[in-house]
């Protein structure tokens, strides 16, 4: 009922001629194996060389931010509608990079959702918590809220374009993976909130992925929880074999 959805966060990491040589080689490796979406969001300089490298293959483009106006004075950024333009389908909002280094909001978060929703894009946003949250005991309060601000606004329709990722910040690039039940149990608190807004039925058709140091070893693992519909995956995305077999591992 829910689409899986892989989808590879390269960060700040590629060349657009390494992006080439990347997707021409992964395109193959991937072929067919179509029972969940793959995506690779990559820096907005790659863009234009990734889509050419995955036009006609099963791999989706995404960028890994928007701004949340259509146009005029904000130097450096990049809008919802020139990223359609450039040929791009999702984009990562909310990261936890960006909220700890970049000043990113929750109320940004949610503009950011909002722009790149309505202009046909789907977000893949970020939530999650950090270490001393969880031992404070926050964790399914921060999620939730985490969730909602980033929802507002959002129709029940516009959810077909929403993923969430739960991303605790503790096991991002640290090699420390959530146990799959600890993913299950964060995932199920982000569906919890988008039922308690949008009603049960809503909240079991949304894509809710698993982040943080999924990688070939642990990705079946996680995957095979009920709540876990895909996986966000920042290192092991920059390897072909290991992107593929967690690829394989969603099919
Ligand atoms: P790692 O897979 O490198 O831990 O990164 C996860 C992430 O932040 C994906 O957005």
């Amino acid at each position: 009922m829910r689409r899986t959805v892989i989808a590879g966060n390269w960060k700040m990491n590629m060349t657009p001629a390494e992006t080439k040589a990347f997707i021409e080689e992964l395109a193959p490796m991937v072929k067919g194996m179509d029972k969940c979406d793959i995506v690779l969001c990559v820096p907005a300089i790659d863009v234009p060389a990734a889509v050419e490298a995955a036009k006609g293959t099963n791999i989706k483009i995404g960028a890994e931010n928007v701004h949340f106006k259509e146009s005029g004075a904000y130097t450096g950024e990049i809008s919802a509608k020139m990223l359609v333009a450039a040929g791009v389908e999702y984009v990562v909002v909310g990261h936890s990079e960006r909220r700890q280094y970049f000043g990113e909001t929750d109320q940004t978060v949610n503009l950011r959702t909002l722009a790149a929703v309505n202009a046909g894009l789907t977000a893949i946003v970020c939530v999650g918590e950090t270490l001393e949250q969880r031992e404070l005991g926050y964790t399914e309060t921060l999620l939730k809220y985490q969730t909602k601000m980033a929802l507002t606004g959002i129709s029940k329709e516009q959810l077909k374009n929403i993923v969430v990722a739960y991303e605790p910040v503790w096991a991002i690039g640290t090699g420390v993976t959530a146990t799959a039940d600890q993913a299950d149990e964060g995932n199920g608190y982000v569906r919890a909130a988008i039922a308690e807004v949008y009603g049960k039925d809503v909240a079991e058709t949304v894509t809710v992925q698993y982040g943080g140091s999924m990688n070939d070893g642990n990705a079946a693992e996680l995957l095979s929880k009920v709540n876990v519909d895909g996986g966000l995956i920042g290192g092991a995305s920059l390897k072909t074999d290991k992107f593929t077999a967690i690829v394989k591992a969603a099919n």
